[in-house]
C-alpha cells in the first residue's frame, strides 16, 4: 500500500474476476482517482490456490499469507464482483473462505466491507451481491448498509478500462463514505473533519 502522511483511510479493492478486461476491475480503477485525497485504494489479486484445510496452518501458501495480511492492514474492503450463474464467482468465494480463517482470528471479522456488483445485463449482479453479503455475515464482517451499489449495463459505462459513468461513480462514492464511517480506526481519527455527507 502506498501510504502518505495524509493518508487516513487505507482501502483494499478486491475484484471478483481474474480476466484482464474485467468490468469489476475497471470499476475499482474508475473509483481510484475520484476518492478524497485522504483515501488510498489499492487493488488486490484473488488468484489464490483452491481452499484446502490441509494447507491451512503451518503450510499456508505464501500468497494466501500476503492476501490475509493485506486484508488485515486495510481499514476497509471494497469488493467488486460479477454474477456467475446467479451467484458469486468461485474465485471470490474461495478468497473469502481463505480470509475467513484462522477460525476466530479472521482478518475480515469486524472489518467494514462494501460490495459492488456489476453486470453487462440490466440486473447488475444483484443476486451475487446478496450472496456476497450473506457470506460476509457468516464471517462477522460489517457489510455496508444502505442502498446497494449494483451497476447494470456496465459495459456501456466503462472507457479505457475505467468506470467513467458519473451517476454510477457518485453512487459508489457515497457508499464508500458509508464504508469509511464504519471503519473504527478512521472514526476515531481525523477523518470526521472531512465532513461525510
Ligand atoms: C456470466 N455472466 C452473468 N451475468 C449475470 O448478470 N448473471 C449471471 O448469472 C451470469 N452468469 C455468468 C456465468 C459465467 C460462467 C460467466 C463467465 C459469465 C456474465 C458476466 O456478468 C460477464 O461475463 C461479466 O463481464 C463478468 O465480469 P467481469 O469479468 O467483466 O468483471
Amino acid at each position: 500500500m502506498t501510504i502518505t502522511a495524509h493518508t487516513q483511510a487505507r482501502l483494499l479493492g478486491l475484484p471478483g474476476s481474474l480476466r484482464l478486461g474485467s468490468h469489476s476491475l475497471a470499476v475499482l480503477r474508475g473509483l481510484q482517482p475520484e476518492l478524497r485525497p485522504a483515501v488510498d485504494l489499492q487493488i488486490g489479486d484473488l488468484r489464490l490456490p483452491l481452499y484446502d484445510e490441509d494447507q491451512d496452518g503451518p503450510s499456508t501458501p505464501e500468497n494466501v499469507r500476503v492476501f490475509r495480511q493485506a486484508v488485515a492492514e486495510s481499514d476497509g474492503v471494497v469488493i467488486t464482483t460479477p454474477e456467475y450463474n446467479h451467484g458469486i464467482p468461485g474465485v471470490l468465494k474461495n478468497a473469502l473462505d481463505w480470509a475467513s480463517r484462522p477460525l476466530g482470528r479472521s482478518a475480515l471479522t469486524g472489518k467494514a466491507v462494501l460490495v459492488i456488483s456489476v453486470s453487462p445485463a440490466f440486473t447488475g449482479g444483484v443476486r451475487a451481491q446478496a450472496q456476497a453479503n450473506e457470506t460476509l455475515l457468516a464471517i462477522q464482517s460489517r457489510p455496508v448498509l444502505g442502498p446497494q451499489v449494483v451497476i447494470g449495463n456496465v459495459a456501456d459505462k466503462i472507457k479505457d478500462g475505467r468506470l467513467t459513468d458519473e451517476p454510477s461513480l457518485r453512487f459508489a462514492l457515497s457508499a464508500i463514505d458509508r464504508l469509511i464511517a464504519l471503519c473504527p480506526a478512521i472514526r476515531k481519527a481525523e477523518y470526521a473533519h472531512l465532513s461525510l455527507s
